[in-house]
């Protein structure tokens, strides 16, 4: 038996001037489109903003239902749209950011594993890593792909 380390790298901002202009603009796009989030259940208010190689911005939020798992997250939410309405652009960026009751979250926010797994099949369709941009008070983290949110992951190389 032998026991391997698998490790991830995470780069991590105190504020958003340390980061670069596009960056700063894609959080504040996730920041914005957070408000409206149909969230009436949780009151966990989550933005998402993808960016793509044509430059263009897509965004989306979490939609809740009442039957629970009929609801969406942000980050499928704003992906799915931008994949089916640009099917052949590659998603460069992904910048998340949440609202608990109304107030950003102190932490930056983490996708859950279905998004993870959502980001996955994005990065091989494109062929290409998605940089991942994770908003909080404290602290902004910034992952350069999805191999540091979801390693040892099934993709269709198993299939
Ligand atoms: N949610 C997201 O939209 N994205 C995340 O990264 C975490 C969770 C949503 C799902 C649900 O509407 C609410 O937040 C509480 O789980």
């Amino acid at each position: 038996m032998k026991t391997n380390e698998i490790r991830i790298f995470v780069d991590e901002y105190e504020g958003l001037d340390e980061l670069s202009e596009m960056d700063q603009q894609l959080i504040l796009e996730a920041r914005k489109i957070a408000r409206t989030a149909y969230a009436p259940y949780s009151h966990f208010r989550v933005g998402a903003s993808v960016l793509l190689t044509n430059g263009q911005v897509i965004s989306g939020n979490n939609q809740e239902n009442s039957a629970y798992p009929s609801g969406l997250c942000a980050e499928r939410v704003a992906m799915f749209y931008a994949n089916a309405n640009y099917p052949n652009e590659k998603i460069a960026a992904i910048a998340i950011s949440a609202l608990k009751n109304g107030d950003m979250v102190d932490d930056p926010v983490r996708p859950c594993g279905s998004c993870r797994q959502a980001l996955l099949e994005a990065e091989v369709r494109f062929k290409q890593p998605i940089r991942i941009i994770l908003d909080g008070k404290n602290k902004i983290q910034v992952l350069q792909g999805i191999e540091s949110l979801l390693p040892l992951s099934f993709s269709r190389s198993f299939l």
